[in-house]
């Protein structure tokens, strides 16, 4: 009886590398490293060197590289990260055009080959693709999620902890909104172990980390030539495992809304519950006027790419 789970990783660059060691480094399931076929020996040998990373981390899951759909048939978790990055000066609404019929491709194949799947998104610009898959797929809302808030997240944290001098495992904060410069750092909701952060934080600094989170992916790609990939890989990893392990993990996710905080048929970061049964529960939490402010902006500003998608079916 198989009983191993089977991951799926969809683009085998830099991303769905660290996707996939960090998959098998906690033995989440089996691996499959899919790249387009110009890409399939690159993804063999990532899947190798992964695989012999393995008898010497102490890891036994197998991770092989393909670009052949039937190797994904039946995968439990799908991770997309197929598409073309940013440069320097781009922003991911930039990459529309070019990562568009990218995702159609995928979806189209992963409705085919993978329709029981937990799919996370990683491809940019998130709220449009991660819509766009769910489009082609017709798949239901509990089974596609985006990753961006976990990510978003992760960042306000470390700057608010290298700012209040304490650790950065006792800082809770949330990023909700689009994955775009005008996503929505949570202040009102933002704590150290349960005390307020603006208590050890002032206005101004606030506002500067408010500002650097906003830009935080663009701030590596201006120093790298290239989008990052640790943190993104990890944020998604993260979210898979909360479905293998039916967790229940409240993340803040890309999840479509049908009239949760005023939107409806839209993909944007919000807080949802991850457990066996994919997103089990969007939670609404009671944001401020200025929050729900900022929040109506950055949900005009995915509206608008979304707007882009739709005209091209
Ligand atoms: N199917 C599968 N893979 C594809 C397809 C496709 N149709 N088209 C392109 N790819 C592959 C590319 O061949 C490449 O190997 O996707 C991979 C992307 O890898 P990188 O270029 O290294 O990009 P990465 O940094 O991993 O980011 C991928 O995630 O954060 C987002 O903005 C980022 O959209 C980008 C994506």
């Amino acid at each position: 009886m198989a009983t191993r789970k089977k991951i799926g990783l969809i683009g085998a660059g830099n991303i769905g590398g660290e996707l996939a060691r960090l998959c098998a480094n906690k033995e989440l399931g089996d691996v499959w490293l899919y790249d387009i076929p110009a890409k399939e020996n690159f993804a063999k040998g990532k899947a190798l060197d992964l695989e012999q990373n393995g008898s010497i981390l102490g890891y036994d899951s197998s991770i092989r590289g393909t670009a052949n759909w039937a190797d994904l048939e039946g995968a439990d978790v799908l991770i997309i990260t197929a598409g073309i990055p940013r440069k320097p000066g781009q922003s991911r609404d930039d990459l529309v055009v070019t990562n568009l019929p990218i995702i159609r491709d995928v979806a189209n194949n992963a409705k085919k080959h993978c329709p029981n799947a937990f799919v996370i998104v990683i491809s940019n610009p998130l709220d449009a693709m991660v819509y766009e898959y769910k489009r082609v797929t017709g798949c239901s809302k509990q089974k596609v999620v985006g990753m961006a808030g976990v990510l978003d997240s992760a960042r306000f944290q470390l700057f608010l902890a290298r700012e209040a001098g304490v650790s950065v495992k006792d800082v809770r904060a949330m990023v909700l909104g689009g994955h775009g410069d005008d996503m929505v750092p949570i202040v009102s909701m933002c704590t150290i172990n349960g005390a307020p952060a603006t208590q050890f934080i002032a206005k101004e600094k606030l506002d500067a980390i408010i500002e650097r989170t906003r830009k935080g992916g663009g701030e590596i790609v201006n120093l790298m030539g290239t989008s990052a990939y640790y943190a993104p890989a990890s944020a998604a990893v993260a979210m898979a495992e909360a479905y293998l392990h039916d967790q229940k993990r409240l993340l803040p996710c890309a999840a479509y809304l049908e009239g949760e905080y005023g939107y409806k048929d839209l993909f944007i970061g919000v807080p949802v519950f991850i457990g066996g049964n994919g997103v089990e529960k969007i939670v609404q939490l009671p944001l401020t006027d200025a929050e729900k402010a900022m929040l109506e902006k950055s949900a005009k500003s995915v509206q608008s790419v979304v707007d882009v998608v739709k005209k091209t079916t």
